[in-house]
């Protein structure tokens, strides 16, 4: 059990580095900075020509470090106080209580490194020097306010300062080398901005209308594909870093070498199992690109603004494909709300005219049929209509949450709830079952759309397991189109309230005791067995902005934790991720499918969220709080971390959808996809993924090459199987870059795939001081 503290107190550590890193950069903001950055160069250029060349001092440097205990690396510099203090503290805390070991994390998890006392001293002398060389300029800081200033000024503040903030903090990443105060000449920015605005509205324009049959173009569709012949953006070679940049990177490093040894992975790839044979592979990569970056933000737009036409007409060179014959996942959509309004409206209406006198409902101690209870409601199946339904978010939910969970019942009576869009009520779920199924028939139907259902597990008893799987196998919800997550509210006080449980082990034996039990022996569950094999992952869910008592190391073990208030999300995740790393052991050892862990994250609240499911999730729903934290969206960024955002659902509830990253977290190349969240509350038409889709692509003016690379990515961050993902988007999907795709599945030009990976190769050896090792293949 103190393992698991000593985890929580990690990643503790890491959210406090992150904020000193973070509030690093905005140090670096000042100009005062930048002369600094000059001086320095002078020096630097002094010690090379006293013969001691940087390179040669920075393998250096490497080596002392590796040498302090498994590239664990102890920040010294004057220019991180924060990370110091909160190293010294952790240092305390161990002798307390002697070395800690770390033998009951799940086997296969490596072990955690801790922080060793006096082993700074052996980096005396380049911290010296550093720190007498680059001083920071504004006053340091306590952690917490780092993040308070940017998120004070969050919800008032225009969005163009954010962009600013960010911009500053890109450019610097890639160029504060010593040539920085060059690189910010009038000139560059002024082509800067015009390629930024200019590039929109020509390729808008060029893009969807006035294409014409032209003989040229038709001429180029003919010959060899696009990417014989696209502008490829020079890269310059990389500036050598600054110490400080050098300490900086080294942070990043440990944070994505640290998610990678959290992170569940199955020890062999699903590509590796499972070989399919077929002929068509896509074109191998080409030559590399040449030189010269700009800010990273605005290669995107330099990008298009070289490409755009060439990208455009690779598409047209895909034959049959277009944005609408593509396959995209709807990655993130609760299930109770998966139905539109006119769709569930419809479905009672059928329901009252059909079944009037079924049973369905026990209340005040009698049974009611479906006419009696509209009777009690006094409702008659012609007066309903949407706006009686009442389930729709409007302007009363922005920012409360409490009330858009109200929202959630039909007619504002949690009557029709409990009748309609329950699993375990007195007909045993059938309507639920049935309106399923015509969901299921409705995504069929439309061939080219799946989805990913997000269904309840509460944990309250462990029967809830059988219940929901008897639930799923007796109504035969099964469709090639769909897969299942498990969503886990987090509500440990209100149970605890209510007398269900006594500890928060109780929630934790109800959720996870039934799948290790079933993994172990399928014949003691085989309806779950069955059910388990169309489960692909694992979510938490509940209001993030609700305030938490912060983690602490203090904190009680999941058996202890018998006290009234509910534990904080990273509290949650953390217990939620071993189970399920264990879990996935397990299966995997028994060749059986796994479940990964994929929970909301970001959508509000504390910014230490975002960097708990940085370590332990594989990808998360939402993410928008990434936006306050530069670092932390640079290393998801890095670490490629699947975000599935809903804009429209946001829009209702926390963020207006201007205002909404999701076209920055684009651009700059995260790996994002667009998903509905909640259709019944959110959207008006019969396809809300399209609604999605197209309400973005008008607002933010994305192209058609930028809705398919968004819905390949949708395919990737999905949890179908291998055998469909082959055949979605291509058969060597698992490779990165252009070589992984296929144009002919997903319509996305090679150009495209190529500048994201050549643009992220670069990121990362910036990072790892030029010595990533880059695997070849996606998620290894
Ligand atoms: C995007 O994220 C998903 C997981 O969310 C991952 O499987 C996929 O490999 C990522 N894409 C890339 C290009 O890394
Ligand atoms: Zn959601």
């Amino acid at each position: 059990m103190d393992t698991y503290t000593v985890h929580l107190a990690m990643a503790a550590l890491v959210g406090a580095s992150l904020v000193a890193v973070s509030a690093y950069y905005m140090h670096r903001k000042t100009l005062s900075q930048l002369l600094e950055f000059a001086k320095t160069v002078e020096r630097e250029r002094e010690d090379i020509s006293e013969g001691e060349s940087l390179q040669h001092s920075m393998k250096r440097r490497g080596q002392l470090s590796r040498r302090k205990g498994n590239g664990y690396y102890r920040r010294g510099s004057a220019s991180l106080p924060d990370v110091t203090v909160i190293s010294g503290v952790i240092d305390g805390e161990e002798k307390r209580n002697g070395p800690i070991h770390v033998d009951g994390i799940p086997a296969g998890l490596p072990r955690l490194h801790t922080l060793h006392e006096g082993k700074s001293g052996g980096r005396g002398t380049p911290v010296k020097r550093s720190a007498s060389l680059i001083r920071p300029t504004t006053p340091k800081s306590p952690s917490a306010s780092a993040f308070e200033s940017i998120e004070g000024s969050d919800d008032e503040d225009d969005i163009i300062d954010n962009s600013k903030l960010d911009d500053t903090y890109l450019h610097t990443n890639g160029n504060a080398g010593p040539n920085l105060p060059d690189r910010s000449n009038a000139n560059g920015e002024a082509i800067q901005i015009a390629a930024s605005s200019m590039i929109r509205t020509h390729s808008i324009s060029g893009d969807l209308h006035g294409v014409q049959p032209d003989p040229i173009a038709a001429d180029i569709l003919r010959k060899e594909p696009e990417h014989e012949n696209f502008a490829r953006l020079k890269i310059s070679p990389s500036e050598v870093p600054s110490p400080d940049e050098v300490e900086v990177y080294v942070v990043l490093q440990e944070c994505l070498e640290m998610r990678k040894r959290y992170v569940f992975k199955e020890a062999v790839a699903p590509w590796e199992k499972e070989v399919i044979s077929d002929p068509s592979t896509p074109k191998p990569n080409p030559n590399p690109f040449f030189y010269a970056s700009e800010g990273k933000s605005d290669k995107f737009n330099l990008h298009l603004m070289l490409n755009v036409d060439k990208e455009f007409l690779a598409q047209k060179s895909a034959p049959h494909r277009d944005f609408y014959n593509v396959r995209k996942v709807d990655t993130h959509v609760h299930h109770s709300a998966c139905m539109n309004q006119k769709h569930l409206l419809r479905f009672i209406k059928s329901k009252l005219r059909k079944e009037p006198d079924e049973v369905v409902i026990f209340r005040d101690g009698t049974y009611l049929t479906l006419k009696e209870v509209f009777e009690s409601l006094d409702l008659t199946g012609y007066d309903l209509n949407v706006d009686l339904l009442d389930v729709h978010a409007d302007k009363s939910t922005f920012h409360r949450f409490d009330k858009f969970n109200l929202k959630y019942n039909p007619c504002g009576q949690s009557r029709l709830r409990e009748i309609f869009l329950k699993q375990d009520n007195l007909i045993q779920g059938r309507f639920l079952g049935e309106v399923t199924k015509q969901v299921f028939s409705d995504l069929a139907a439309s061939k080219y759309q799946m989805a990913e259902y997000r269904i309840s597990i509460y944990g309250r008893k462990q029967s809830e397991w059988d219940q929901m799987a008897s639930w799923i196998v007796n109504n035969e919800l099964y469709s090639e189109n769909v897969v299942w997550l498990i969503q886990i509210p987090r509500l440990y006080n209100v149970y605890k309230e209510m007398g269900i449980v006594t500890s928060f082990q109780n929630i934790l034996d109800n959720i996870f005791i039934p799948l290790f039990e079933v993994t172990v022996d399928p014949d003691s569950h085989p309806q779950l067995h069955v059910f388990l094999k169309q489960i692909v992952g694992l979510d938490l869910v509940d209001d993030e902005s609700k305030p938490e008592r912060r983690p602490t190391k203090h904190m009680p073990t999941p058996d202890q934790w018998t006290n009234v208030f509910n534990p904080a999300f990273s509290y949650y995740a953390y217990y939620c991720y071993a189970n399920l790393y264990t879990l996935n052991k397990l299966r995997e050892s028994k060749g059986m499918t796994t479940i990964k862990f994929r929970p909301h994250s970001g959508e509000a609240g504390d910014i230490d969220h975002l960097a708990t499911t940085f370590l332990t999730a594989h990808n998360i729903a939402h993410g928008i709080n990434l936006r306050k934290s530069p670092v932390l969206q640079y290393l998801y960024y890095l670490a490629q971390i699947g975000l599935a955002m809903s804009p429209l659902s946001n829009n209702s509830l926390f963020l207006d959808y201007h205002r909404n990253p999701f076209p920055m977290f684009f651009l700059r190349g995260l790996n994002v996809s667009l998903s509905t969240d909640d259709p019944l509350q959110i959207h008006l038409t019969k396809e809300p993924l399209v609604e999605e889709y197209s309400v973005a692509a008008s607002v933010w003016k994305l192209s058609s090459c930028d809705l398919c690379e968004i819905a390949r990515n949708s395919v990737y961050q999905s949890g179908f199987s291998h055998a469909l993902k082959s055949h979605w988007i291509g058969t060597e999907y698992y490779k990165r870059g252009p070589a992984g795709n296929n144009i002919h599945r997903t319509n996305v030009p090679h150009i495209r795939l190529e500048f994201r990976d050549r643009i992220w190769r670069e990121e990362m050896q910036l990072v790892y001081l030029g010595k990533a090792i880059i695997p070849e293949e996606v998620d290894k």
